[in-house]
């Protein structure tokens, strides 16, 4: 039996029957843009977010864009981002003309590293953008001073932490501003593209709304030059249903993660992830580090192992981003980790048994009787004393 990567249908099936009545009252009344259940959904997200506002925008790429706009920051801004993140984040401040400045994340979760943003600050950042990658929340407590003291708003990209905390405070409650994307894979998903900005400021909520629809406070009336990001009405309808149930599938996910920790702890050569002191991650992705990954990988695959990367190249060796001129070296911790992490099947309905057979697999794969150029006395996951 083949264990995929991501299995939605399990989620689907669980909220399929309150998703069916609620579009079928949308398409009744063909009242597919803007609605009671945009509003509704935008109310019940902001605050499971902690946040006084949620404005829904198209996807989570606008909804950084957006927020990024509406705080003004445009050419000759810099905004500082790790170089391991989903492209998204540094398209988004090539998008409203200001200048990515990558730095590097730090070795044990992959985040970005507090002490390279004090480093990469000039007097022409505006702004800091942690990723709460994986699921983890970025350390915002370090960061949130260093923006103050730069004159810099914190802009956090939540896309991949719905429902994750640090010290209690759910990520992306901490900056000026947050975004989200429910782009399907994520633990909150949409059925297609969607995504959030989310604010504690009225006036700044209010901006990116106006800005999200086509500079219009009201209709006809466009006072500034605006696009067109909506949240669509039918995926409110689903988001609200999955809302409802994502505390309880974030938690079958963390059941999931310590399972994993179980099964793979005496694996030799998989370096394990694990959560930063403070953190309640929601682990949106579970990624190990190994050596040879490109064969792990397909040994997986080969074994019928849903697998992934992410991600296989950070954003500075991108053909999207040569322009910067930062070549290999630039950000060694990122590099390092781009070749060896290794995304396991990870989603809250993935059972033991599938888990095991993961387990099963990976050890497999990892073995050093079968590949004689791994060396045996060595954890080729943990960085040797050379490389550190
Ligand atoms: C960290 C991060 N930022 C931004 C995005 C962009 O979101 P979207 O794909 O909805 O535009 C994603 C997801 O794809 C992401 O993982």
């Amino acid at each position: 039996m083949s264990v995929p990567f991501l299995d939605l249908a399990a989620q689907q099936q669980e909220v399929a029957d309150e998703v069916r009545l609620g579009l079928d009252s949308v398409f009744a009344r063909a009242a597919f843009v803007g609605g009671a259940e945009v509003t509704r959904f935008e109310e019940e997200y902001a605050g499971y977010a902690g946040v006084a506002h949620c404005v829904g925008v198209a996807n989570g790429t606008d909804a950084i864009e957006l927020a990024l706009r509406a705080l003004g920051v445009g050419p000759g801004d810099e905004a500082i981002l790790p170089a391991n993140t989903f492209i998204a984040t540094a398209e988004a401040v090539s998008a409203v003309g200001a200048t990515p400045v990558l730095v590097d994340v730090d070795e044990e979760h992959l985040l970005i590293d507090p002490a390279a943003v004090e480093r990469a600050i000039t007097d022409r950042t505006r702004v800091i953008v942690p990723v709460h990658l994986f699921g983890q929340s970025a350390p915002v407590e370090r960061l949130a001073p260093l923006a103050q003291a730069a004159g810099a708003w914190l802009v956090e990209d939540a896309a991949q932490a719905q429902g994750a905390r640090r010290h209690g405070r759910p990520a992306g409650s901490a900056g000026r501003v947050a975004t989200t994307s429910f782009y399907p894979g994520k633990n909150l998903g949409a059925a297609g593209d969607a995504g959030a900005v989310l604010t504690d400021d009225a006036d700044l909520a209010g901006r990116v709304r106006v800005l999200a629809a086509h500079g219009s406070p009201r209709k006809y009336v466009h006072d500034v030059v605006g696009r067109n990001s909506r949240l669509d009405t039918v995926q409110a309808v689903v988001l609200s249903a999955k809302l409802a149930r994502l505390e309880k599938w974030n938690e079958l996910r963390r059941q999931a993660a310590e399972r994993y920790a179980v099964l793979l702890d005496d694996v030799a050569g998989c370096r394990l992830p694990r959560s930063a002191a403070g953190n309640e991650d929601v682990w949106h992705l579970y990624v190990v580090r190994v050596a040879q990954r490109d064969r792990v990988l397909a040994a997986l695959g080969a074994a019928g192992i849903g697998a992934g990367i992410h991600y296989p190249t950070p954003v500075h060796l991108t053909g999207a981003y040569a322009h910067l001129g930062l070549g290999p070296g630039s950000y060694p911790v990122a590099e390092r980790a781009a070749a060896r992490i290794l995304s396991l099947p990870m989603f809250p309905h993935l059972t033991g048994e599938q888990q095991e057979q993961v387990a099963v697999a990976l050890t497999a794969a990892l073995d050093p009787g079968r590949d004689p150029a791994l060396d045996p006395g060595r954890d080729p996951g943990r960085p040797g004393a050379a490389e550190r």
